[in-house]
């Protein structure tokens, strides 16, 4: 008999995947109001597992079901395939007892009005644990038109990047270095059993290949850690900053690079700009969180008449919106929600930030670019477009450790060195 936790379980899992999946919502938003249902944490990271995992080994499942059954579940009864494709990651990917994950997956089909399917939700699951699931070249996750994109650009890698783009990610850590050394940060992590390496060229990173739940992780709520890729660490690296420069974080929320560099030199004078109030009041969260400070404010950076009072910024930091497709290992439901038109839109947004965020920018300062796209479109060419029409800005070297040259700036394929894709450019503003 499956506990009634177990069931809700698998019954938020289905109806989270179904939004996701067939209308349109995303993962996060799905998550952040089902997860509060949960008590149990082992119960919510259960459901963040199912739903991930479901939607990384989305082709495969589809493939299942179009092998297995006459007349699969199609989008028009979402819920029903949205319960299978949930069965299928605890049987698959989770590996959960047999027993357990099929009684529980069930239940969950009558828990949603679906006694009449049970019987099948039952048959099919079995033959998941008995079979193997077709193969599926993991291209099939992406959309034509974005694959298509990623193959133009990248020829040779654009198989590696499918791949590394399936591929569950590990959990990277940021020490906090106004707390404590990384170094004894690692005895603190082997103390509590969490196996970890540091990285070898990020001071503060640290990575951690079986993920484990924040509320696990030592001093969390203290602020003397905090979740964040090393790709996204590296930023603060492309910056060198001297002690009590001005800086601006022109797209700052949910504030992970703003803490990093304030944990760093908490002398940094930081104005975080976003132009989401909700989203601002994240970054205070996370500020104070880790015990720094630095001034916020909500305003289009794009257009500086009407915020920037004239004082020139030592250094801008353009952390910009994106297309989000190297971190699709990390929010796989990008692969069903971005459209062509977003790209371009994108792109027009990028160019915009970049101009306005120039103007706000001392001759002499720095501006580091950075997303967390891997597509030309708005890395390596939004930045060669930016050198041409601006005549004062130079492009600067930056090193390997922020990945393959790509045009003026450099990019990290997903999965390389363990990290997420990124693409970073750091400009000079000529005197
Ligand atoms: C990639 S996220 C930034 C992540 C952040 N730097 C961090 O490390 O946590 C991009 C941000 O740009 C913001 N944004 C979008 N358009 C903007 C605009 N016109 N002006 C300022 N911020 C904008 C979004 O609200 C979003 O929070």
């Amino acid at each position: 008999m499956s506990s009634l936790a177990g069931v809700a379980v698998r019954v938020l899992a289905a109806r989270t995947l179904d939004a996701v999946m067939h209308r349109g919502r995303s993962l996060k938003a799905e998550l952040a109001s089902t997860l509060p249902q949960i008590a149990d944490v082992r119960d919510r990271a259960l459901l963040e597992a199912i739903c991930f995992s479901a939607l990384r080994q989305r082709a495969r499942y589809d493939a299942a079901l179009r092998t297995w059954l006459q007349k699969p579940p199609g989008p028009r009864d979402g819920e029903l395939r949205a319960l299978l494709f949930a069965g299928f990651a605890q049987i698959d990917v989770l590996q959960l007892p047999p027993h357990a994950a099929l009684s529980a997956t069930v239940e969950a089909a009558r828990a949603l009005g679906r006694a009449h399917q049970a019987g099948m939700v039952n048959a099919v699951l079995r033959r998941a644990q008995r079979e193997s699931f077709p193969p599926v070249d993991p291209a099939a996750l992406w959309p034509t038109w974005l694959r298509k994109q990623v193959v133009d650009d990248w020829a040779e890698h654009a198989d590696a990047i499918f791949a590394a783009s399936a591929q569950a990610a590990p959990l990277w850590l940021r020490v906090n270095r106004r707390l404590g050394t990384r170094e004894n940060y690692l005895k603190r992590l082997a103390e509590a059993g969490i196996e970890a390496a540091p990285s070898l060229f990020l001071s503060d990173a640290v990575c951690v290949d079986t993920p484990v739940s924040v509320a696990a992780l030592p001093g969390f709520s203290e602020g003397e850690v905090s979740v964040q890729d090393g790709a996204a660490q590296a930023v603060a690296d492309a910056l060198l900053l001297p002690p009590g420069a001005y800086l601006l974080d022109a797209c700052a929320a949910p504030g992970g690079k703003a803490a990093h560099l304030l944990e760093r030199d908490p002398s940094l004078r930081l104005l975080a700009l976003d132009v989401d109030g909700r989203r601002l009041a994240r970054v205070r969260e996370t500020l104070t969180r880790v015990g720094v400070d630095a001034q916020t404010l909500a305003a289009d950076a794009g257009d500086p008449s009407e915020w920037w009072d004239g004082h020139p910024f030592d250094a801008v930091l353009l952390d910009a919106p994106c297309s989000a497709t190297g971190i699709v290992r990390r929010q796989p439901d990008v692969l069903l929600h971005r459209r062509p038109d977003d790209i371009a839109a994108l792109i027009a947004l990028q160019a915009r930030l970049l101009d306005g965020a120039w103007e706000t920018l001392k001759p002499g300062g720095v501006l580091v670019y950075a997303t967390c796209s891997l597509l030309k479109a708005e890395n390596e060419a939004q930045i060669a477009a930016f050198l041409a029409r601006a005549p004062n800005a130079q492009a600067d070297q930056l090193d390997t450790n922020f990945g393959r040259l790509s045009g003026a700036g450099r990019q990290r394929l997903p999965g390389e060195d363990g990290m997420d894709g990124f693409f970073y450019a750091r400009i000079v503003k000529q005197v």
